[in-house]
């Protein structure tokens, strides 16, 4: 493609500078047309300029959506960023921001208009990213990316395909094992659940299932152990919702914390004392993600939560 030959020399060039200017800003990005390509980070894989603001827009036919794959991830973590934006790189359209060094799963917008937004402060790099991007036709889930320790069987993503995960030896499969391409509507065709996850056999969390039931945090209502790191995914029928109500919210400010995905915005992260507000699922699902680091230890949180039939 075009943007890969024309970075090449001049970036190099750039990138010598830009290390020994500090304050400049480094911007490049573009927009991109196509039904398929590849976006790297200026730079890549010998590591992206310090002080970068780059922004890729990838425009796709109206009507399709676009899927991004990543192929190779490392950024500076909590200093260097990748957000994301369902459109154009407006706050309104932010979804999510990604650091650190694991490989993404695959993220597929819900508009013909995808972007990339990549800053990194003033000091330290690294390899940067590679992400292939396609557009998917409305007939099209696209590929839903296999989780750590996972195995996907199955190559086809479209309306009616069938895919099956399974997990390496001394995992367990939290979630549905198989997922179906269904039609919702138009121009959303998505997975009937949401990918399942491979946790160690002895780990905490789990897969919840049925109208309604209660998740805590290790042994709540004394305090939960440190180093924890426990997942759960609360799966309702095809169609429903889920409400997820806090009852009891305890843990340790910003080192202490629990995310959650399926809802709105995608990702919330939730820490310290205050009770939070209910969350409703946008879809079936909801998956709640509870990290706790080396020390101190308080109560944790317990909602229950129920399925709303829609
Ligand atoms: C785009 O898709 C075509 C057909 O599937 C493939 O041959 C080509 O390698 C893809 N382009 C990139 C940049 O991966
Ligand atoms: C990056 O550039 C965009 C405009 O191109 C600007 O709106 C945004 O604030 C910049 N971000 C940073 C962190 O400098």
């Amino acid at each position: 493609m075009g943007i890969k030959s024309g970075f090449t020399f001049w970036n190099l060039v750039f990138l010598l500078l830009v290390s020994y200017v500090q304050g400049f800003i480094y911007t490049c990005g573009g927009t991109l047309k196509g039904l398929n390509g590849t976006i790297e980070s200026p730079g890549f894989p010998y590591g992206y300029p310090n002080g970068a603001n780059c922004t890729w827009v990838i425009i796709a036919e109206e009507r399709n959506r676009i899927q991004i794959v990543f192929q190779s991830f490392a950024l500076e973590e909590e200093y260097d960023y990748l957000s994301l934006y369902d459109g154009h790189p407006h706050p309104a359209n932010f979804r999510t921001r990604l650091t650190g060094f694991h490989l993404p799963p695959p993220v597929t917008s819900t508009k013909s208009v995808f972007s990339l937004r990549l800053t990194s402060d003033f000091a330290v790099s690294a390899h940067g990213f590679k992400v292939y991007y396609e557009e998917l036709q409305s007939s099209s889930c696209g590929n839903p990316g296999v989780p750590p320790k996972g195995i996907l069987s199955g190559t086809k993503f479209d309306v009616g395909d069938k895919i099956r995960y399974s997990c390496v030896t001394g995992y367990i499969l939290d979630g549905h094992p198989q997922l179906t391409c269904i039609a919702n509507s138009v121009n959303t065709a998505s997975w009937d659940f949401p990918v399942p996850i491979c946790r160690a056999e002895d780990a905490c969390g789990g897969t919840m299932r049925g109208s309604s039931g209660m998740i805590s945090s290790p042994n709540f209502p004394n305090e939960y152990h440190n180093n924890a790191d426990c997942t759960w995914t609360i799966v309702a029928e095809p169609g429903d919702t889920i409400s997820l109500i806090f009852t009891d919210f305890q843990m340790e400010e910003k080192y202490d914390y629990l995310e959650i995905e399926g809802s709105e915005p995608p990702t919330i992260w939730l820490s310290g004392m205050n009770i939070p507000p209910p969350i409703i699922s946008n879809k079936n699902w909801l998956r709640l993600h509870f990290v706790t680091d080396s020390n101190h230890r308080y109560p944790g949180f317990s909602a229950p939560y129920q399925g709303i039939f829609n």
